[in-house]
């Protein structure tokens, strides 16, 4: 299977619109309540990536492609939290449901983790949700290491409790 990691295009909005809602649907099923899983629309989020393009330029977008169809994508940047200790997070990283325990996902965490070495930061952290045991078991296996940090998410009307796992990237 050969699967090609490049940088997202304007083009490919529509298709990472299209994954980001199935597989944020598909993840949190069951973790964030129905109600609000129920109001996700995937036009919408497909309007919203096409929207926010230009604006997001400055990160770190990248897609898995698989015979000409777009299987997943990574996002990163600085650290957003503020925290001194921490210079860079990888923001998001889904893969298409029908595609998941491929190397897709192995593939699109290295690739961010090779950007970001050559962006000179000296290390990346993921903030997770506990309860997403599917992505805890990815994290570790892909070497992060569980931190003491902590934040909160609220969604609609839940306040999620996050985790993080931190990689050193001076390897
Ligand atoms: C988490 C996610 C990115 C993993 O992507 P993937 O392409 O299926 O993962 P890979 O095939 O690259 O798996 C690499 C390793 O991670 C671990 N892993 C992946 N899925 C797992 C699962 N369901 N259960 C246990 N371990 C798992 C395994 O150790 C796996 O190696 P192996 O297959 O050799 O045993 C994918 O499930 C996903 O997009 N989930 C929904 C979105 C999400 O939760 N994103 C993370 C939060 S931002």
């Amino acid at each position: 299977m050969q699967i090609e990691i490049r940088p997202m295009m304007k083009t490919d909005c529509e298709a990472v619109g299209s994954l980001h809602a199935r597989a944020w649907l598909e993840a949190y099923r069951g973790i964030i309540h129905d109600e609000f899983l129920d109001s996700v629309s995937i036009e919408k989020r497909i309007e919203n990536w096409q929207k926010d393009f230009e604006k997001y330029q400055h990160l770190t977008r990248l897609v898995a492609v698989l015979e000409n169809k777009v299987v997943g994508f990574v996002v990163g940047d600085k650290e957003r939290e503020e925290i001194p200790e921490i210079e860079s997070e990888l923001w998001s990283l889904y893969v298409d449901p029908d595609y998941y325990r491929r190397g897709v996902g192995e593939k699109l965490y290295y690739a961010l983790v090779e950007e970001f070495q050559k962006q000179n930061f000296k290390n990346m952290n993921v903030w997770v949700l506990p309860a997403n045991t599917r992505a805890v078991s990815f994290y570790q296996k892909m070497g992060g290491e569980l931190t003491s940090f902590k934040k909160t998410v609220t969604v609609g009307e839940q306040k999620l409790p996050h985790i993080s796992y931190l990689r050193n990237l001076n390897q």
